[in-house]
């Protein structure tokens, strides 16, 4: 008998997403939910069901973030970088003062898409792309996606596609706790020291103060690491499949370009978790959830399910789903036009170069976490037909 929790899924479906997501539904016995004994909540995998949580912010609110004191013991930098972390919208009650600080975040992303214009992403990707060899093996995660998503988050926080390497490898080393992955206390500390680091660096660059600014330091550092592995890994969803549609691809294929990043998003959704906590005792489905317990929507297995979605585990180009992937209701992802946009941008600059992809399985390793999905290299040889 298994163990029903996200890590068997993990371990059995590490390489095969069809694996992982029909190991999590088969824990739920038709219910939409089940109890996860290791992560000590409940984990809802049920489409209908995930949407009724999320709607129901009154009794099933967002955790705040609260870790041990003494585990910054030793560290101060990881002590101001929690701090700030605590300080991120994504841990603030979805109340009224949440509802101020979303229309800030909004106003950014929605500044970066609209004024800022969508030519700068445009250009980025399309030298991306450029780089890129022709009809040889290429690692395109390192060298392309995520140079691309970090650019793309440049552009969003400093209008500026200039980004540091060391900014990137802190952003990335951050979202290490997001995703859950690397949960050992050197990782959470060295997160929580990538974190100070980039409240200090977006402080000079946007000349705030981190004394008098917090809160828009907290929310300006949650948008920059919020666009990076999770719009790395939407496009090497995009490429992946891709590289499995017959006879390839060409410039016909971009009318369908929304649809197929919607598709993508759901198939295999690069966040899989928005966890919540039970504001009084409550009932999802047939089971009761005491006051204070936790409750992990996992979109990522609503995304794929049956009831839902005819032939879930098949990437339909045309599907047009009303995904979970950017979550639902109030708390929605506020960078989601914003990650569509860049997605379709990289995309556009593909088809514009290349018509065949080839997908290297053997040279692609996966890093995905509890909550999000990732990788470490991704394998691709582009060419034309
Ligand atoms: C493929 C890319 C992305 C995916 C799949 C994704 C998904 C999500 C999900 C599932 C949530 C949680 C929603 C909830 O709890 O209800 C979230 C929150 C959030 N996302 Fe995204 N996201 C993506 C890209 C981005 C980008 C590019 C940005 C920045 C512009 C961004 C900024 C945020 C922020 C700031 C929050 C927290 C909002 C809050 O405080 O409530 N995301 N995202």
């Amino acid at each position: 008998m298994q163990e029903k929790t996200i890590l068997t899924a993990l371990k059995n479906g590490f390489y095969d997403s069809r694996i992982y997501y029909e190991t999590l539904h088969s824990f739920d016995d038709g219910q939409g939910v089940f109890f996860d004994k290791y992560l000590d909540g409940h984990v809802v995998v049920g489409y209908e069901i995930c949407k009724d949580v999320a709607r129901r912010i009154d009794e099933f609110g967002r955790r705040s973030l609260s870790l041990p004191s003494d585990l910054f013991r030793g560290s101060r930098q990881a002590k101001l970088g929690y701090e700030v972390m605590q300080a991120m919208s994504i841990f603030l009650p979805a109340g009224s003062s949440y509802v101020a600080r979303r229309q800030r975040l909004l106003e950014v992303a929605g500044h970066a898409r609209h004024d800022l214009g969508l030519d700068r992403i445009r250009e980025v990707a399309s030298k991306s792309i450029n780089l890129l060899p022709v009809d040889e093996p290429a690692e395109v995660f390192l060298t392309s996606l995520r140079p691309f998503a970090a650019q793309c988050a440049n552009l969003l926080v400093l209008q500026s596609a200039e980004v540091p390497a060391y900014v990137t490898e802190d952003a990335v080393t951050a979202t290490y706790f997001f995703d859950g992955k690397r949960p050992g206390r050197e990782h959470l500390l060295a997160a929580m020291e990538a974190i100070d680091r980039l409240a200090d660096w977006l402080a000079t660059a946007r000349g705030l103060s981190r004394s008098n600014d917090g809160e828009i330091l907290a929310d300006l550092a949650l948008l920059y690491v919020a666009a990076h592995e999770s719009v790395s890994y939407l496009l090497y969803n995009c490429l992946w499949y891709l590289s499995t549609r017959e006879g390839g691809f060409d410039k016909s294929l971009l009318p369908n370009l929304a649809s197929l990043v919607a598709e993508a998003l759901r198939y295999d959704s690069p966040v899989q978790i928005s966890g919540r906590v039970a504001l009084d005792d409550s009932r999802i489905g047939d089971y009761l959830v005491r006051k204070g317990a936790h409750v992990y929507l996992h979109v990522g297995a609503a995304n794929r399910d049956e009831k839902v979605f005819t032939n879930a585990d098949v990437f339909d180009e045309n599907r047009q789903p009303m995904h979970l992937g950017f979550g639902w209701g109030p708390t929605r992802c506020v960078g989601s036009e914003f990650a569509s946009a860049c997605a379709a941008e990289y995309l556009t600059a593909i088809l514009a170069r290349f018509s065949r992809v080839h997908y290297h399985k053997e040279n692609t390793r996966f890093d995905h976490g509890l909550s999000a999905r990732g990788l470490k290299a991704a394998s691709f040889s582009l060419g034309q037909r």
